[in-house]
């Protein structure tokens, strides 16, 4: 008896350890080490692999059902002769973006970098270089904050098993998946997780965030090993930010911030009542890799749009380049790219460190507003340009100044005038006079400096 309570004892400090070796951090500590993050506010994200020679969706493997053999032909071809990572890091910067996460490996388990723990990677490519190594200091070079995308899907390693994703699944046959599954082995897998996790927050320096993906219905916090995966990460880079897909969101300390991915939510998302850290994904034109036939690209409006959407609700973009088999960036891709840069070049404080405004600016209908807490300015987007005028509900005797942000011209307030019929007044109103043609962005913001 004595000997079971003892070893009982054990088990429980043992967990209480375990627990234990997840930092703990206040509130206030939290904000801090997110601060940067948060203030950056739009990212780059990259998915880039072998699929990206088929050119139909980084998802090709499973979507197909393409055996081991049918798609080592990309490995062995693959050659992007035209990838230059300072051009990237260029066009990252010019767009505007902070922060940039790259798919150091993806769900068909191609490795982008050179990883000791297996021969499936770029170096065994005719290719040979770590583009790895080589996009992360170009980016830093440019002051880009440096993230990684982690996989925790593998559709390549012998011991990852078979479920409903997997390209190898045989079709209605759950017995015959069983038997193959009895031979593979997921013990063996996590360890390839986590050895290959230490090598990339060991040997490419400080990295900022990283980005798992993702959990589901047959595998997640168990099949990863999570919890020890995540105490690893803390402990190799005690400063990154991490995503909330290791399927520990009732773990405290288990995820910095959430990702609704190719939506914006429709106001800012809460955990338990409480509002939290959020950064939504969204491609050019749906798929994440690059699709050569893909046609539904958003246009520069739409992305424009939706960078100063995630930010009046609080949150941070992430949008995605898909780069060539090649290696550099499509005309599709830079176009939309250098449209951001441009509106970005003019726009940015609007962006940049600011949030979700007060709930006393009330939004007027086809706008969005950001505040910026420290300078206490309020950005008013004009979404769909107004004829004339913009009237700001409630706003009578709230604001100093107003001015556009492009170009800090003054907008006058219009008091008596023949804008507005005595019939169309509301107290309380303020009405500002706008040019009747919209100013040359492409979606003008006004600043509000608020009295
Ligand atoms: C999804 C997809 C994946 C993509 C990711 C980005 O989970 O599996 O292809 O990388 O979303 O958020």
């Amino acid at each position: 008896m004595k000997k079971a309570l003892l070893t009982l004892a054990t088990v429980f400090l043992f967990l209480g350890n375990v627990n234990a070796q997840l930092p703990k951090e206040t509130a206030e500590q939290k904000t801090e080490r997110m601060k940067w993050w948060t203030e950056a506010r739009f990212g780059m994200f990259c998915h880039w692999g072998l699929y990206a020679m088929p050119a139909r969706h980084e998802w090709v493997r499973s979507n197909e059902k393409i055996t081991d053999e049918d798609y080592q032909k990309y490995f062995e071809l693959y050659n992007p002769d035209l990838f230059q990572p300072k051009e990237w890091a260029r066009m990252a910067k010019e767009a505007g973006m902070k922060y940039f996460v790259i798919t150091a490996k993806h769900h068909e388990g191609f490795c982008n970098w050179d990883s000791k723990f297996t021969d499936y990677k770029i170096t065994n490519t005719p290719f040979k270089r770590d583009a790895l190594k080589e996009v992360a200091d170009a980016m830093r070079a440019e002051g880009i904050k440096v993230g990684f995308y982690y996989s925790l899907i593998d559709w390549h390693h012998p011991d990852f098993t078979l479920d409903q994703f997997h390209p190898l699944k045989p079709s209605n046959n759950p017995a015959k998946m069983d038997s193959i599954n009895k031979t593979r082995d997921m013990n063996k897998y996590r360890t390839y997780i986590k050895n290959q996790v230490t090598e990339l927050l060991t040997n490419y320096g400080e990295i900022s965030l990283i980005w798992f993906d993702f959990s589901y219905k047959e595998k997640g916090q168990n099949e990863w090993a999570s919890e020890d995966l995540l105490k690893t990460v803390r402990k190799l880079q005690p400063k990154i930010l991490v995503n909330n897909r290791l399927d520990l969101n009732k773990v405290e300390g288990g995820w910095d911030f959430v990702t609704p991915e190719q939506y914006v939510p429709a106001k800012w998302p809460e955990v338990d009542g409480k509002q939290v850290p959020w950064e939504s994904c969204q491609t050019f034109s749906g798929s994440w890799g690059y699709y050569r036939d893909e046609k539904n690209w958003k246009s520069p409006n739409q992305l424009i749009a939706m960078l100063i959407e995630n930010v009046s609700k609080g949150g941070n973009l992430l949008l995605n380049v898909g780069p060539t088999a090649r290696g550099y960036l499509d005309y599709r891709t830079e176009s939309a790219l250098k449209a951001m840069g441009d509106w970005m070049k003019y726009n940015s404080p609007s962006i940049y460190g600011c949030t979700q405004a007060p709930n006393e600016y009330k939004v007027p209908a086809n706008c969005l507003y950001t505040f910026n807490p420290t300078t206490k300015r309020l950005y008013l987007h004009l979404i769909n340009y107004p004829m004339g005028k913009i009237v700001l509900p409630e706003m009578q005797g709230k604001v100093k100044y107003a001015q556009f942000l492009h170009d800090d011209s003054e907008i006058k307030f219009i008091g008596k005038s023949t804008h507005q019929p005595d019939s169309e007044k509301v107290a309380g109103e303020l009405v500002l006079a706008l040019p009747v043609n919209k100013p040359n962005v492409e979606i003008a913001v006004i600043e509000l400096i608020m009295n």
